[in-house]
């Protein structure tokens, strides 16, 4: 028997991804889906578990499945706007909480999520992922390590055309859903520039657009912006988030320091002695595709799992860390809605 069992919430794309990667931790199995769809529990089971493991009950009732004392752990994967309220009734379940991105809607929500969970002792997972990718940790070693010395310039982008091929794209169009280009998407690339930076933000300020492509016109929202930042040790940063564009996934990242810069899988250290003029390459998996089943969850969870058994809150994607990137991210596009105008930290550090 594994120690932590785990009550879905959602049965879409995102959530298939999840239990696969649940199932593959060390303490973690999920035992029931609550789903607005009626499901078939000897088929998810089968699916999901294999004949072996113990079987997954489903239910059309959210505070039945929160009901179930076996359940320790459950996991949001639904639509957006759902978020905060079955967040905030798992938290007072006494269930702790995996919870895909975005965490809310808005600040207020998020602030509802992280008291409740606060209030009632449980811990917190969200899904930014991205933060546990070879990508990003092996990057962060480079910097933890001052290969580029002390940081000046960061900018990682996200351009990813989210259109009528991809899934989502059926509920993303809906400002209720998809909020904003930064919040449904870019919200990744902004989290991971603010892990690198390692400091805290002073000001931001964002400015965005659309494309002119009938592809993308139902969006409810603008779906290409660009935000600046500015740290409190005086180093500026970039995000730019792209759902509109016509071209391959790209996570661009490029890091720039008093002894080197990184820029994707490519870097240059002065530390190294290498040669300025070429880059050295990093040989680590990058984050080239949108597709749940190539996302890092396993570790992500595993991570979330050690910190239960610890009785921690777990590094990197815990709720008060995530809640910090979402105060941005609203700050951002509250700028955005102003014509660009600079937001402090004082006006949005209130939310964490
Ligand atoms: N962290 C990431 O990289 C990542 C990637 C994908 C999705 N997500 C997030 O996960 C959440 C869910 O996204 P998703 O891609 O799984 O969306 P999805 O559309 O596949 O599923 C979303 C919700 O809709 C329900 N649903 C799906 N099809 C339905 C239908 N035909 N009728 C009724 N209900 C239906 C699902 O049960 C689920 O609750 C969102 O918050 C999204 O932002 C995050």
């Amino acid at each position: 028997m594994k120690k932590y069992n785990v009550g879905m919430i959602g049965y879409g794309w995102a959530a298939a991804a999840h239990i696969a990667a649940i199932n593959a931790t060390k303490q973690g199995q999920v035992r029931a889906v609550y789903s607005s769809r009626p499901q078939d529990a000897a088929l998810l089971t089968q699916k999901h578990s294999g004949n072996s493991a113990p079987a997954i009950q489903v239910y059309q009732d959210l505070d039945q499945m929160l009901a179930d004392p076996s359940l320790d752990v459950v996991d949001i994967t639904s639509y957006p706007s759902e978020h905060r309220d079955q967040a905030v009734a798992a938290a007072n379940a006494k269930k702790h909480i995996i919870l895909e991105k975005p965490m809310a809607n808005s600040a207020t929500e998020v602030a509802d999520i992280v008291a409740a969970a606060s209030a009632n002792g449980v811990m917190g997972c969200v899904c930014f992922e991205c933060r546990f990718s070879s990508q990003f940790q092996s990057i962060k070693a480079v910097v933890d390590e001052g290969l580029l010395g002390q940081l000046h310039y960061g900018e990682i982008d996200y351009y990813h055309g989210i259109g009528p091929w991809y899934g989502q794209f059926r509920w993303n169009t809906f400002k209720k859903e998809g909020g904003s280009a930064l919040l449904t998407a870019g919200c990744h690339a902004l989290d991971a520039l603010l892990m690198l930076m390692g400091t805290e933000v002073e000001s931001v300020s964002s400015m965005s657009t659309r494309s002119q492509s009938d592809i993308f016109a139902p969006y409810e929202y603008d779906t290409s912006s660009v935000t600046i930042l500015r740290f409190k040790n005086g180093a500026i940063g970039k995000t730019a988030a792209i759902v509109d564009c016509l071209q391959p996934y790209y996570f661009h990242t490029h890091l720039v320091g008093s002894q080197g810069s990184i820029l994707d899988n490519k870097f240059h250290s002065q530390k190294l002695k290498t040669d300025k003029g070429h880059w050295s390459e990093l040989a680590m998996k990058m984050l080239d595709s949108g597709d749940v089943s190539d996302h890092p969850y396993q570790s992500q969870f595993q991570a979330f799992f050690d910190a239960l058994d610890a009785g921690v809150e777990m590094p990197l994607t815990s709720f008060s860390e995530a809640a910090k990137t979402f105060a941005i991210i609203f700050a951002a596009d509250a700028s955005a809605a102003n014509a660009g105008q600079c937001v402090t930290a004082t006006s949005f550090q209130k939310v964490t």
